[in-house]
């Protein structure tokens, strides 16, 4: 019998809450029952290199901070089913998450999505220079538009890391169909959820949080936790 998850309801934090800097001091906690504090030397590695910012360093640029990216390995080594992202920029969240898959054992598919043909070109590149790395198919689409295409041929995955663009209206159009995509007791992780950003009226471009909170029906998605700055959501029916 599959051991129960672990939720993390003591990690939610309002929008008011998220003004102040709590990035850092939300820890990794891990959602998936397992000996010990992480999965491996591997996992743990991700957090013991990082850069003056206080993000991770793999040698791949981007910013996912520990928490981030030990929670991204964690669900990308144990969701079952396939990943989409949307969001690629250099490949860096790819890496991690193909790295976990490549540890798991996995024969899943990683479809990533990005606006941008550099950032594609880039991380296909990052990709190929990985070992199992041809899981991972990218994309030059618009993330909300290509969940719908994704939506309407039935694809699923069991897992989505959402990281593309931080305004509101694209992540709450992104979050109307994602319920589509994502296998009911899958998972959806948004980076940025966490932001002092999301709540400044001068940074008009950064609205992660409504975007999320507005466009996740509650009937559709679990509110799971909240590591580093990501926010952790949980697909519960109805389809
Ligand atoms: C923060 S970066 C992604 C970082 C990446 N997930 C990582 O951790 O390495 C955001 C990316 O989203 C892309 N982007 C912005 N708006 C988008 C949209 N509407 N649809 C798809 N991609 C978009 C940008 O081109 C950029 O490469």
């Amino acid at each position: 019998m599959a051991k129960p998850l672990h939720r993390h309801e003591d990690s939610f934090l309002t929008l008011a809450e998220t003004a102040a800097e709590r990035r850092f001091d939300m820890p990794y906690r891990k959602t998936f029952a397992f000996d010990g504090e992480t999965l491996s030397a591997q996992h743990a590695a991700l957090a013991a290199r990082l850069h003056p910012t206080g993000m991770i360093d793999i040698g791949v640029e981007g910013w996912l901070l520990p928490a981030d990216a030990l929670k991204l390995y964690e669900m990308a080594y144990l969701c079952p089913g396939d990943i989409l992202e949307l969001g690629a920029y250099r490949g860096l969240s790819a890496t991690v998450m193909n790295r976990a898959c490549n540890e798991a054992g996995r024969h899943c598919t990683i479809i990533s999505i990005d606006l941008d043909p550099v950032s594609v070109e880039a991380s296909r590149a990052q990709l190929a220079a990985e070992p199992g790395g041809d899981r991972a198919m990218f994309f030059m689409d618009d993330g909300a538009s290509a969940t719908r295409n994704l939506a309407g041929i039935k694809r699923q995955f069991g897992f989505a890391f959402i990281d593309h663009s931080h305004r509101y209206e694209h992540v709450h159009d992104a979050c109307l169909i994602l319920h589509r995509v994502v296998a009911v007791g899958g998972f959806a992780l948004f980076h940025d959820f966490n932001d002092p950003r999301n709540s400044r009226e001068d940074v008009p471009d950064y609205g992660v949080y409504q975007g999320a909170m507005d466009g996740l029906r509650t009937d559709r998605w679990a509110f799971w936790g909240i590591y580093g700055c990501t926010g952790l959501f949980r697909r519960i029916g109805p389809c």
